[in-house]
């Protein structure tokens, strides 16, 4: 959902992921599809909100789960004021691929009040592996290092340029934050948040 670029909402992508699970089905092929949304930093967030157009990706510890986007170029003055509104109407914020961020690569203190306010944060896993670059990926690795991020998720675009590839970006950070935890980054927590075990 991104203002002037995709002009989604949360009826069209449910619409279009139940067709998409529909021509799964017709050709036999055993995978379930659930959706969300990646939603562009916007002040379009307060009304979306409130008329409900936001999927979000499931629940943690009692809270709606938004993936949250920053400009790729910045990250906003006030952003942290629009996460404090989000927080009180029991919605938590997990910001997309932080590791990219221009300012969250100029200086990780850019980051910080975000996961002070108790932000989740989800790591592409190409990243730590190294297919966005050694900046990309020294952020990505000193996240990880910090013990901030929540999960690993591929960021599919295509099967060429982003397949949906995880064990790469799982090996790398099992280096760093160990077997069991990268398995939590890649699987039990992903489970969680959208409500099925194992
Ligand atoms: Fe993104």
């Amino acid at each position: 959902m991104h203002p002037g670029r995709y002009a989604n909402r949360a009826a069209n992508i449910r619409a279009a992921a139940a067709n998409f699970q529909q021509s799964l089905d017709a050709e036999g092929i055993a995978l379930k599809i659930l959706c969300s949304a990646e939603v562009r930093l916007d002040h379009e967030i307060l009304s979306w909100v409130g008329e409900e157009q936001i999927p979000y990706l499931g629940h943690w510890q009692g809270e709606r789960v938004m993936l949250l986007e920053f400009p790729h170029s910045h990250v906003p003055v006030g952003a942290d004021k629009l996460v404090a509104w989000l927080l009180k109407q029991g919605i938590r914020p997990m910001i997309a691929h932080p590791e990219r961020n221009k300012d969250i690569l100029r200086s990780i203190d850019k980051l910080l009040p975000f996961v002070r306010l108790g932000c989740l944060l989800q790591v592409t896993a190409g990243a730590v592996a190294g297919s966005f670059g050694e900046y990309a990926q020294a952020r990505a690795v000193d996240l990880l290092s910090r013990g901030w991020v929540t999960i690993l998720a591929s960021d599919a675009h295509n099967m060429e340029a982003r397949p949906p590839e995880l064990e790469p970006g799982r090996v790398a950070a099992a280096k760093i934050v160990g077997e069991e935890e990268s398995w939590k980054m890649v699987r039990d927590r992903p489970a969680e948040i959208i409500g099925s075990i194992g």
